[in-house]
């Protein structure tokens, strides 16, 4: 299923020229104010440094189809003792509005179902444009994320059919 090519995107595995793209937009206030992430705190610098190259479906980059260059990160992160599987997507500010994530966000769906996974989202109710994406997907609210930590309060969305 990856590489996937569409008209407007192409989705693959993270590759070494992706690493200071990659911790760009990892620092990037404004592109990270309701995303979280092990790496939030550290440099562009250190985030390179610890960059350890291998194919995962937890960090895919998205990538410009004629060029190739790097514009944003998705993949999916599974929840411990759970089969459900967290679906992410980040994308450069330049790369929005192009109906990159209505494309991308069913391709991961479908790819963590092949894999055995339950897909899910996990969204900051104050992060509208990612509550539109998800009503425009067609995924349903169905509650309200109560561990203590940064995603306390957070809407947990599923996809109509799972
Ligand atoms: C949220 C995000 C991934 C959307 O990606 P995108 O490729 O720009 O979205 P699309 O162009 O595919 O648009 C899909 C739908 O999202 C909604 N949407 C996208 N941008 C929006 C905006 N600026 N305002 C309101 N709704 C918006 C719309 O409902 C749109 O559907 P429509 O085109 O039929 O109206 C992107 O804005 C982003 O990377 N934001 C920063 C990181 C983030 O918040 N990630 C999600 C964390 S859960």
């Amino acid at each position: 299923m990856l590489p996937a090519y569409f008209d407007n995107i192409t989705v693959r595995y993270l590759e070494p020229k992706d690493y200071e793209p990659y911790a760009a937009l990892e620092t990037d206030e404004e592109a990270k104010l309701y995303v979280g992430g092990p790496i939030k705190n550290r440099t562009r610098e250190q985030i390179v440094q610890f960059m350890n190259y291998q194919p995962t479906t937890s960090l895919l980059a998205l990538a410009d189809p004629l060029l190739d260059n790097y514009v944003g990160r998705c993949g999916f992160l599974d929840q411990d003792g759970t089969s459900e599987t967290e679906i992410h997507i980040v994308l450069a500010r330049e790369a929005r509005k192009r109906g990159i994530a209505k494309t991308v966000v069913p391709l991961l769906a479908e790819l963590a179902r092949s894999l055995g996974k339950i897909p899910m989202a996990i969204v900051d109710p104050e992060n509208v444009r990612s509550r539109s994406l998800m009503n425009a997907l067609g995924w349903k609210e169905i509650g309200i994320i109560d561990k203590e930590n940064y995603q306390k309060g957070h809407i947990r969305y599923e996809p109509d059919s799972i």
